[in-house]
């Protein structure tokens, strides 16, 4: 009665020499949006081209926004923001097909003042793929949304869609990178049905750790601590203690590489350790908030940062309650090198999920007094789109396209409440730029007004019958 839900995939990857050689993404844009400068990000060393003097943006028609007075604690890829009432594209030029990492960014501002007729919901999607669905985005922290894509043409096409007449869509930043080869395993982007998945990381969490920015990762990634996912029943913290650990990470050909996970995330964990000889009957647990209706890839990813010595550490690992990894053998699986980094990959099959994903570790029949009993350094929950190449509800491109683009007359009062629509914007902005200095507001960039022609040696390892 009660069926598995997590299928016995599992696996972890060959990588390649990550260990001594960088990784140099052969495609590498960042487009910082509603500029034509270029924009430095201190935070992380990077420097973002403004889309106004950049190919990519291929849409004839949209609108540069500035935050004249912006925060000084928010990057500067927020500061400008391209607006679009009509469909509209960014066109990247790929050098090298295969999968690729996507991050949009989305800082929304003041355009609830721009009035009643005109709000910000739209879609997004890239090379067919729905990657958000009437998207609103909230004002307060910048949204960072971030997927991985497979692209199989020279050409990757983003779009920014409104979602119906009264409604712009907007942008801040975009990132388009080659990801490395084995981030995410070919299998698990074509299915047995031959679909090719796109991804969208719904957690990205350092265990036991503070926050890792772009900065300390080499994709440029963002993981977050684990705090707030930590089930607690009986509200004891005494076995979820915390480990920082300062050595070396010891990357191994054939484990998990670098790009895999950082430094940063693999030197810290959470671990239950044997206490006054006894191995505690209890497990480390994790509670993830989730959508129904997808697939999900989890990731764990471990490294032996605890134990004083090899082949002392073995424990169970459960994802929704079933035993997915019985006596996980973390020395042999890392060839009996402490402080080396492994993961583990499951996926989730969306008929019996309920609305969480729920992650246990604990210790196993083989775990010993004196030892560890579990431990867990990182965890990654990708969502994979659905059999409509959707990652955001049921529901395809072809309808988003269809809706409201076709028929004459839905056309013309398209564009005209279009126009009045950028026509309200570009009110605003004027009138915000001629009040005091000192209220906090977006004025246009003079020079991007209204219409711009912008031309392992682990092979994958034995199935886990749960
Ligand atoms: C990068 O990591 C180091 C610790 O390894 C930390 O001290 C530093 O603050 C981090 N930098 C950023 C920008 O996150
Ligand atoms: C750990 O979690 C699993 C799955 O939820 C459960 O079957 C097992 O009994 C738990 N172990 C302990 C010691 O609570
Ligand atoms: C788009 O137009 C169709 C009619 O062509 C209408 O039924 C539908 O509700 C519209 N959708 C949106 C999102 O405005």
């Amino acid at each position: 009665m009660h069926t598995p839900i997590v299928h016995p995939l599992l696996l972890s990857l060959a990588v390649s020499i990550a260990v001594v050689t960088a990784f140099s993404p052969s495609d590498h844009y960042l487009i910082d949006c509603g500029t034509t400068a270029t924009t430095v990000v201190d935070f992380d060393h990077r420097s973002f081209t403004g889309d106004g003097s950049s190919p990519v943006l291929s849409a004839t028609k949209s609108l540069a926004l500035k935050n004249s007075n912006p925060d000084p604690n928010l990057s500067p890829i927020y500061h400008t923001t391209r607006v679009f009432t009509k469909p509209s594209d960014y066109k990247f030029k790929i050098k090298e097909k295969g999968p690729h990492l996507v991050r949009i960014h989305f800082y929304k501002s003041d355009f609830k003042n721009i009035g009643s007729t005109c709000h910000d919901q739209f879609h997004v999607s890239a090379n067919g793929y729905v990657l958000l669905h009437n998207f609103l985005a909230f004002k307060g922290n910048p949204r960072i949304k971030d997927f991985f894509i497979l692209v199989d043409k020279d050409e990757l096409a983003i779009r920014f869609i409104p979602a119906d007449k009264t409604s712009f869509a907007f942008v801040n930043a975009i990132e388009v990178i080659s990801a490395p080869k084995d981030l995410i395993a070919n299998d698990y982007v074509r299915s047995d049905q031959n679909i090719r998945h796109a991804y969208e990381t719904v957690y990205r969490v350092s265990v036991g750790g503070v926050k890792v920015t772009p900065f300390n990762d080499s994709l440029w990634r963002n993981w977050i601590p684990d705090d707030e996912f930590l089930k607690l029943d009986d509200g004891s913290l005494k076995s979820y203690k915390k480990l920082h650990f300062d050595g070396r990470i010891n990357y191994r050909l054939g484990g998990a590489s670098r790009e895999v996970g950082p430094d940063n995330m693999y030197n810290s964990a959470r671990l239950i350790s044997s206490l006054d000889d006894s191995i505690p009957k209890q497990n480390m647990t994790w509670v993830f908030p989730v959508n129904k209706g997808f697939s999900y890839l989890v990731r764990l990813h471990f490294c032996d940062i605890a134990s004083i010595s090899i082949g002392m550490i073995y424990f169970n690992v459960y994802v929704n309650g079933n035993l997915v990894y019985e006596n996980l053998d973390l020395s042999s699986l890392t060839n009996y090198m402490l402080a080396s980094p492994f993961y583990a990959d499951f996926v989730v099959d969306p008929e019996k999920l309920s609305d969480v994903i729920r992650v246990d570790i604990g210790p196993s029949r083989l775990s010993m007094s004196h030892a560890i009993d579990g431990i867990l350094n990182g965890l990654e929950i990708w969502k994979m789109s659905n059999s409509m190449s959707s990652l955001d509800g049921e529901v395809c491109l072809e309808q988003l396209e269809s809706k409201n683009q076709s028929g004459g007359q839905m056309n013309r009062l398209l564009s005209l409440t279009g126009a009045v629509c950028l026509l309200a914007i570009a009110f605003l902005v004027m009138r915000r730029k001629t009040e005091a200095k000192d209220t906090v507001g977006w004025s246009q960039v003079p020079t991007d007004v209204s219409e711009i022609d912008l031309k392992s040696s682990y092979p994958k390892s034995a199935v886990v019958n749960v």
